[in-house]
C-alpha cells in the first residue's frame, strides 16, 4: 500500500503574500481563502483541482458563505456581500468608523448566522481595534482595546466563544449567549506564551479541541480547552502560519494558510496553503444568515 504523506503543500494554487482565513464548503467541496495584501479571494475545488481567484479589496481579510450562495467578506473598514462568480460587490452590509490605520481581520459566523468580525491596528502595536457582531439589527461592538483581532471559534453547544488578540499570546474563553449574540463575561485565558510565535487563526475539532496557527512559530497546535494543555504540535516548512480549517470529504484534512516572509524573496513554500491528514474530524463553519 502506498502511504499518503501527512503534510503536503498545495503547489498548484496561487501563492499569497498574506494568505489567511481558510474555510471549507462541504456542499461544493471547495476551499476558500484570502490574500489580504494581494486583494484576492482564492478558491480550490478539491475534486478536480479547479482554481479560481477573484479580486476584492482593499485588504480582504475574511470570507464566509451566506445562505444564498454569496460571500460575506470583510475588507478594510467594511463588511460587503460579494458575488462569488465575478467578485462584484452586491451591497455593503456595514461600515466601521475607526482610524485610517485600522482594518478588519479575522471573522466567523456564529451558530445563529450572525457575523463576528474584529479589527486590528495595521502597525500591530496599539489596542485600538474592536470586535463587532453583525446581524439583521445592525452592527454592535462587543469588545474593545484589541490590537490584532484573530481566531474565533465556538464550543459545540455555543455556550463558549474562544477568541484571540494575538499580541496577548493567549486564547480568551468567554461565556457566549447565543440567543442574544453577546459575550457574558470572561471565563479564563489559555496562556500560549511558552509557544513560539503569536496565536493567530483558530478552528475547533469535533472533540472540542482547538487548533491554532502560530504566526512566526511555523506550526499549528492542538489545545485542550479544559486543562489548557497543548496536546499536539505540527511543524510546517513556513514560518508565518496564519490560520487553519478542516475540510476534505471526511473532514479530516486540516488546511493551513501561510504568509510569505517579510523579504518576499524566499524560494521556500511560504505563502502557499498546506494540507495535513489527521485522525480527528473537524467542524464546518456556520453560514451567515443575511
Ligand atoms: C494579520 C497579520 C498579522 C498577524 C499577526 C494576522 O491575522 O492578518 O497582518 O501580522 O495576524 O498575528
Ligand atoms: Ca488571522
Amino acid at each position: 500500500m502506498v502511504s499518503v504523506p501527512r503534510l503536503m503543500v498545495l503547489g498548484n494554487v496561487p501563492r499569497s503574500m498574506l494568505g489567511e482565513g481558510p474555510i471549507w464548503l462541504p456542499e461544493s467541496g471547495v476551499l476558500y481563502w484570502v490574500d489580504i495584501f494581494g486583494d484576492r479571494i482564492h478558491s480550490l475545488r478539491l475534486s478536480d483541482g479547479f482554481v479560481k481567484s477573484i479580486k476584492v479589496g482593499p485588504y480582504p481579510s475574511c470570507v464566509m458563505p451566506n445562505d444564498d450562495g454569496n460571500l460575506v467578506v470583510t475588507i478594510k473598514d467594511k463588511v460587503v456581500l460579494v458575488d462569488p462568480i465575478n467578485g462584484s460587490v452586491i451591497r455593503t452590509l456595514a461600515t466601521v468608523n475607526e482610524g485610517a490605520g485600522n482594518r478588519f481581520n479575522d471573522c466567523k459566523c456564529d451558530p445563529m448566522g450572525r457575523l463576528v468580525a474584529g479589527t486590528m491596528d495595521m502597525n500591530e502595536r496599539s489596542p485600538i481595534g474592536s470586535l463587532y457582531i453583525l446581524d439583521s439589527g445592525g452592527l454592535r461592538r462587543i469588545l474593545g482595546s484589541v490590537t490584532i483581532s484573530n481566531g474565533i471559534a465556538w464550543s459545540s453547544d455555543a455556550s463558549v466563544m474562544y477568541y484571540i488578540d494575538s499580541p496577548t499570546r493567549r486564547i480568551s474563553v468567554f461565556k457566549y449567549n447565543v440567543s442574544e449574540g453577546a459575550l457574558e463575561g470572561l471565563i479564563k485565558h489559555i496562556d500560549l506564551s511558552n509557544m513560539p510565535g503569536l496565536p493567530d487563526g483558530m478552528t475547533i475539532d469535533s472533540e472540542g479541541y482547538l487548533w491554532v496557527a502560530l504566526w512566526g512559530g511555523g506550526r499549528v497546535v492542538r489545545v485542550n480547552p479544559i486543562n489548557d494543555n497543548v496536546v499536539e504540535q505540527i511543524e510546517l516548512p513556513a514560518q508565518y502560519t496564519t490560520s487553519c480549517t478542516f475540510g476534505g470529504v471526511d473532514l479530516k484534512t486540516l488546511f493551513v494558510t501561510t504568509a510569505m516572509d517579510e523579504s518576499r524573496q524566499t524560494s521556500g513554500p511560504d505563502g502557499y496553503v498546506f494540507s495535513i491528514n489527521l485522525n480527528v474530524k473537524g467542524t464546518v463553519v456556520n453560514k451567515c444568515r443575511f
